[in-house]
């Protein structure tokens, strides 16, 4: 396994991971020094493309977003997610992983799990492609937004979809919308880091959607916590420039020739 990714491994019990998304540039070049993780998510789909969920995202798309993403990373671990219906067979996996992998240079790619593709993760890391699981609420098999594991058969099939990622040899797994205990019993159980996402601090690391955090992409469930509200900055200045313009304020003597 990538020294990178041992390292992180080797986090677990030490101190929490931090991780975000990123898309573009300017963003990845902020958030890079203070992140262990930098994923380049299919919430692309929603977030910049404006789609209704992430169903329809297209690999070249994400492959074109994390070729920049990891182009300005210094630090941070590149992950990739595989968009849906592209690892629906160890063979389309393993193309689909190889073509982001080798056009990003990333690091690893993340899987959405639906407890039946446990082959498909260990296919691909006997074929030293690094996966990070994802499960609970997987929007890639979900159409409505809810929080998952909420009775005791769902708790039971999540604890053994976690360690099944596990055993195929996943290097990390993300737990979206689930309760504390719930993740709780999960970190615990697992040797490898668990990304919480409206999972509770009781996860190894945790993770947003950069977006929603800076209060630019217009989704706030619960889980998430607003850090700035940039769309408020944005129209401001906006508002300002307009004013500017209409009142001749703008260029001034410090913006011309
Ligand atoms: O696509 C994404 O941004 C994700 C995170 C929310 C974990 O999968």
């Amino acid at each position: 396994m990538k020294k990178k990714i041992l390292k992180l491994i080797e986090k677990k019990n030490k101190r929490p991971l931090v991780c975000l998304t990123a898309y573009s540039k300017p963003i990845t070049k902020i958030i890079d020094k203070y992140c262990d993780i930098i994923l380049v998510g299919d919430s692309l789909a929603t977030v910049v493309y404006g789609m209704k969920n992430t169903h329809d995202i297209k690999i070249n798309t994400i492959i074109d977003h994390a070729i920049v993403v990891k182009n300005n990373i210094e630090k941070a671990l590149c992950v990739v997610d595989m968009p849906k219906n592209t690892y629906r067979n160890k063979k389309e996996a393993i193309k689909n992983a190889k073509l982001i992998i080798t056009k990003s240079k990333c690091d690893a790619v993340k899987i959405e799990c639906n407890g039946n593709n446990y082959e498909i993760i260990k296919n691909l890391v006997l074929n030293k492609i690094p996966v990070m699981g994802h499960i609970g609420f997987t929007p890639q098999y979900f159409n409505k937004f809810r929080i998952q594991g909420t009775s005791k058969k769902e708790q039971n099939k999540l604890i053994s979809q976690a360690i099944n990622i596990e055993k195929a040899g996943a290097f990390s797994i993300v737990l979206e919308c689930i309760n504390l205990k719930l993740a709780q019993k999960i970190t615990n159980t697992l040797k490898i880091p668990t990304i919480g996402i409206g999972a509770s601090a009781q996860c190894d690391g945790q993770i947003l959607v950069t977006d929603d955090m800076l209060g630019l992409s217009g989704f706030y469930p619960r889980f998430v916590k607003k850090y700035a509200k940039l769309d408020k900055i944005i129209e401001k200045s906006v508002q300002k420039y307009k004013n500017d313009v209409l009142n001749k304020k703008f260029p001034g003597i410090k913006n011309i020739y």
